[in-house]
């Protein structure tokens, strides 16, 4: 009786550490979070011409410049809605925000993208949770129609 209290004490103890300290560092892994966009993009991020725009060239294009950085950050934050151009193709759908992934996640992701999924492009910089909050805390704001309008200043094609 007292032992399997005891046991159970130290059941309890052992799920609340896991709880305090999962928040902090799980979900950061950006190949499992690439599953959700997969649903769209596709796994190898080729996309749907004319429906789900490529995680490719573009997006690295993009990754390359601070205007195109915020961009892409939003898109996965806020979510976007065209008229975009993405490869010389246009896109009018929308993308949901994905609003349940915290900066980490966002990063994370982002970072899955710019190394494993766009392989051409210019040399893609790692995104920082830092700099995903900084970009969360300034759109804040924005509906997925405004993060759209944002795409031409992007450095998209
Ligand atoms: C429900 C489908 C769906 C899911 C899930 C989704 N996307 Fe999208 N995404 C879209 C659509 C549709 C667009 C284009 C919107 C338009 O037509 O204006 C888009 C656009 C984008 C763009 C902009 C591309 C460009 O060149 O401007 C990026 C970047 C992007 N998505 C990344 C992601 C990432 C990363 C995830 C996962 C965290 C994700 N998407 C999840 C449907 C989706």
């Amino acid at each position: 009786m007292k032992r399997s209290a005891s046991l159970a004490l130290v059941g309890a103890g052992a799920a609340a550490l896991g709880a305090l300290t999962l928040p902090v560092h799980a979900a950061a892994d950006g190949a499992a979070i690439f599953g959700r966009c997969a649903a769209c993009h596709t796994k190898t991020g080729a996309g749907v011409p004319g429906v789900f725009p490529p995680l490719g060239e573009d997006f690295r294009v993009m990754a390359s410049s601070d205007a195109g950085r915020r961009y892409l950050g939003l898109v996965v934050i806020r979510g976007v809605s065209g008229p975009i151009k993405v490869g010389g193709k246009p896109y009018a759908g929308v993308m949901p925000a994905q609003a349940t992934l915290d900066d980490a996640s966002v990063a994370a992701v982002l970072n899955h993208v710019g190394t494993e999924i766009a392989k051409t492009g210019p040399a893609f910089k790692p995104f920082a949770e830092g700099e995903v909050a900084t970009i969360r805390a300034g759109g804040a704001a924005l509906s997925a129609q405004d993060v759209g309008k944002l795409h031409a200043g992007a450095g998209g094609q």
